[in-house]
């Protein structure tokens, strides 16, 4: 396994901390992030944001901390639980403060470091500013940036916490968001069956069923599901009815380009075993499900890929039985249960 150092092994540095306030002197222990054979380059930039394990520390403390929002009681993990691939398990739209029910599904968190945009229309295009989004946003945490610093600068563990994981030791917004993202890159999910059976460890093999639906995979899902990351980070059009309640017009919200009306981003399908439900509203329970749209279920909604469109001039994927039956044989090869049990990510 290849890995990523981050900063020169051994080299411990320890800045005595200038500001009166503090006690605790900023600790530069380096983290590395796993850069796994099978995947494709990190996109994050490492060099800018270094991962230490204070600062790794700093971001799951916040990532389960309920004063990033509006009544102290909704952290990021409410919504991005560890044993369902970090998603809201049992919601198809997502709920936070004071009740407020959201427009989409919550994504899993996983593999971060080689994604270039974040959110189903790519709101996001750096996981630095991420979490303005949920910390903002009136049905999430509802909460001011202002306010959360206030909240986590009165308190004297967190001003520990901030001199120990950043030089200029502040509590500040930018060093909160650094930490969020130091905590993020590490999460890495790599470590599936199919990942072994890639990159050929510990003499896993597939199944008869399993390799069939790899094949099938390959053949009819691959182009967008791409790469062992299972997206080719693109935002597309795969035929789904729109729902008339919600008239999400994903993609096209960031740019308002009519190309992009009803394009979400290209999911990985990493850990979608345990994932659901699934799609950007969450409107499919089951992988099952999921198989009969691909199949029967797809619209023309005026911008479908094309891709999709069939000789006979309807859009979707043509399935046989076995075709399903085989393919989620194979889906369910990408769970992995290392990753969804890392006591590194789980709360305390
Ligand atoms: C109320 C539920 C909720 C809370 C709280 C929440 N999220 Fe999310 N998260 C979501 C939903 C829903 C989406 C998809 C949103 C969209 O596409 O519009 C999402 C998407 C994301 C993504 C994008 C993943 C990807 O693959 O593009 C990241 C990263 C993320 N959240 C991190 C966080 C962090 C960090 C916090 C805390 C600061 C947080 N979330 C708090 C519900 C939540
Ligand atoms: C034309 C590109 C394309 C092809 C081909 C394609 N998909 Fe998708 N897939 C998408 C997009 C885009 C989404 C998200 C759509 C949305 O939520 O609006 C998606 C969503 C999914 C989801 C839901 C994941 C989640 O986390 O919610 C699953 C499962 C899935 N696809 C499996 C497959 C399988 C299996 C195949 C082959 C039979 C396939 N896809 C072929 C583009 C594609």
């Amino acid at each position: 396994m290849k890995k990523y150092s981050l900063l020169l092994i051994g080299c411990l540095l320890i800045f005595s901390c200038t500001k009166e306030s503090n006690t605790v002197a900023y600790e530069a222990i380096p983290l590395e992030v796993e850069l796994p054979d099978n995947f494709p380059d990190m996109v994050y930039n490492l060099d800018n944001n270094p991962v230490t394990e204070a600062g790794f520390e700093l971001g799951k403390d916040l990532f389960y901390e309920g004063k990033l929002s509006v009544n102290d009681a909704i952290p990021c993990a409410f919504c991005h639980e560890q044993a369902f691939a970090f998603t809201h398990h049992g919601h198809n739209l997502s709920h936070g403060v004071n009740g407020g029910v959201g427009f989409r599904n919550a994504q899993p968190i996983q593999n971060l470091a080689y994604q270039t945009s974040f959110m189903w229309n790519g709101a996001a295009s750096h996981l630095d500013l991420q979490p303005i989004l949920p910390i903002t946003a009136e049905v999430e945490m509802g909460e001011t940036l202002s306010n959360v610093i206030s909240k986590l600068s009165a308190d004297s563990q967190y001003q520990e916490k901030f001199a120990r994981a950043f030089e200029d030791g502040e509590v500040s917004t930018e060093n909160m968001l650094k930490a969020l993202s130091q905590f993020m890159v590490m999460m890495v999910s790599s470590n599936s069956k199919y990942d072994k059976y890639v990159r050929q460890e510990d003499n896993v093999t597939l199944t008869t069923i399993e390799l069939d639906g790899l094949n099938t995979f390959q053949e009819k899902c691959a182009t967008c599901h791409a790469t062992d990351l299972f997206t080719d980070h693109t935002f597309r059009n795969n035929g789904l009815p729109v729902n008339p309640l919600l008239n999400d017009t994903g993609r096209y919200e960031v740019l308002e380009d009519p190309n992009d009306l009803y394009k979400f981003k290209v999911p990985s399908l990493r850990n979608v075993e345990v994932s659901g439900p699934y799609m950007h509203d969450g409107r499919f329970a089951t992988l099952e499900v999921v198989l009969d749209f691909y199949d029967a279920g797809a619209v023309d909604n005026g911008n479908v890929d094309p891709l999709l469109l069939r000789e006979d001039a309807s859009y979707g994927i043509t399935l046989s039985d076995y075709e399903k039956e085989s393919l989620i044989a194979f889906l369910k090869t990408l769970t992995d249960n290392e990753y969804l049990n890392d006591e590194r990510f789980s709360e305390y």
